[in-house]
């Protein structure tokens, strides 16, 4: 660590960059509103792993809000924004996370979250509950949460196999969560991450995006936003037919490989872009990741075909081929908009976290009669923060005239 964590102007940077993130989070605000007056957390004690970004400050303030106790750490080893750390540190709060650390300090923190014996646990990626589930069977949470995709995949394996022993709220699956997180916070924060690194210009290249979920698709439209060639890679036959209506090319790894000048993966699966594919490469192809684990790009066939690495930029490694190519990869294939830039924007980051806020109060309400396992929060909630991030953007919402609602709600139509 090269900087002190109770540096004050570190923690003064921090505060600003938290500031300006809740001034475009009415959502989470008007939450934190309500929290105030209600204290709907009183007494509970919340561990998170989250990315420790400003948006994040901004979740942990508003379960404080609530009542709640917190303590926080990373949810992956690049993504701490230390500034932002110190300042939650300096307004009491327990923050357990530092960027760039190593994996035995980054599972020393969550175990010292856990040491806490949180009532609800908050994942970003299932390693809080994996840790649990693992290490502590003396704890038994109320229930937990999680944010993201690849951290619902993981609960519902674990689920399957019959360890999952408390509710999981899986706030990834409401629609107000993925259709705009997942698409819009992916799709614009990952090519930040790509462009902060590389200073590229992305009109005229031809990006290859594997994986064609929420994530992928808004990566490849923002892309192609850019001006760049997209071509799609992806297992899934309805997201390739979908991705090529969009009008992108699709086709398969092992050709695209050949074709790409920069290559982003965003499918959740392991060794996407692997040996046969970097022999196959231009010359300085760029190799990003915006999947959740740095597993996609296999780093250890790379290596083994290069002669060494060099750190040319900020989070851009050039590694030089046995045959005098150059692959390029950014922020070490982990998670490119967290690594190289700051996340997804506040504004996506404020619908996600109301989610998480709101799941929080669910579980204390109702955690006791949910069953173990993985459960949506109510689908009423999307549009009640649906509602409010639209007033933000200015847009009314429409109403259904009493005849309009009476005509939905009988089955004599068209008469
Ligand atoms: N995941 C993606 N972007 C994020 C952000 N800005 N804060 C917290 N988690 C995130």
């Amino acid at each position: 660590m090269d900087f002190d964590i109770a540096d004050p102007s570190l923690a003064a940077d921090g505060a600003l960059r938290i500031e300006w993130a809740r001034s475009r989070m009415p959502v989470l605000d008007s939450i934190r509103e309500r929290f105030e007056r209600d204290k709907p957390l009183a007494g509970i004690r919340i561990g998170a792993c989250l990315h420790v970004t400003a948006e994040t400050a901004n979740l942990m303030t508003t379960l404080r809000a609530g009542g709640a106790e917190v303590a926080l750490c990373a949810s992956n080893p690049l993504s701490t924004q230390d500034d932002v750390a110190a300042a939650l540190v300096a307004d009491g709060v327990a923050v357990y996370a530092v960027r760039a650390e190593d994996a035995d300090s980054y599972y020393r923190h969550i175990r010292t979250v856990l040491e806490a014996a949180p009532h609800i646990t908050m994942d970003d990626g299932a390693d809080l509950v994996t840790t649990l589930l693992k290490e502590r069977p003396d704890l038994h949470p109320i229930g937990s949460t999680e944010e993201t995709t690849t951290g619902v995949i993981r609960l519902r394996a674990m689920a399957a196999d019959g360890v999952l022993r408390f509710p999981v709220v899986a706030v990834n699956d409401s629609a107000t969560k993925h259709l705009f997180d997942n698409h819009h916070g992916t799709g614009q924060s990952s090519l930040d991450g790509i462009l902060r690194a590389t200073n590229l210009l992305f009109a005229g290249k031809t990006v290859v995006v594997i994986g064609y979920g929420h994530c992928g698709s808004g990566v490849a439209a923002r892309a192609s936003g850019l001006g760049a060639r997209v071509v799609v890679v992806e297992v899934d036959p309805v997201r390739a037919l979908s991705a090529a209506m969009e009008g992108f090319t699709v086709t398969t790894m092992a050709n695209a490989a050949r074709l790409g000048d920069v290559f982003i993966t965003v499918t959740g699966n392991l060794h996407v872009i692997r040996g046969e594919h970097f022999d196959a490469m231009r010359d300085g192809a760029i190799l990003a990741n915006a999947g959740h684990f740095d597993v996609e790009i296999d780093l250890e066939a790379l290596a083994a075909r290069s002669t060494g690495k060099r750190r040319l930029r900020h989070e851009l490694d050039e590694w030089k081929l046995q045959d005098g190519r150059r692959v390029l990869v950014v922020a070490e294939g982990r998670l490119v908009n967290l690594g190289a830039a700051e996340g997804h924007p506040a504004e996506v980051m404020d619908m996600s976290f109301a989610n998480q806020a709101l799941a929080a109060e669910w579980l204390v309400r109702d955690g006791k009669s949910l069953a173990p396992g993985v459960h949506r929060l109510p689908e009423h909630l999307d549009g009640e923060v649906a509602a409010i991030a639209l007033k933000r953007l200015g847009g009314g919402l429409d109403l259904l005239t009493d005849e309009q609602a009476r005509y939905l709600g009988s089955w004599e139509m068209g008469t």
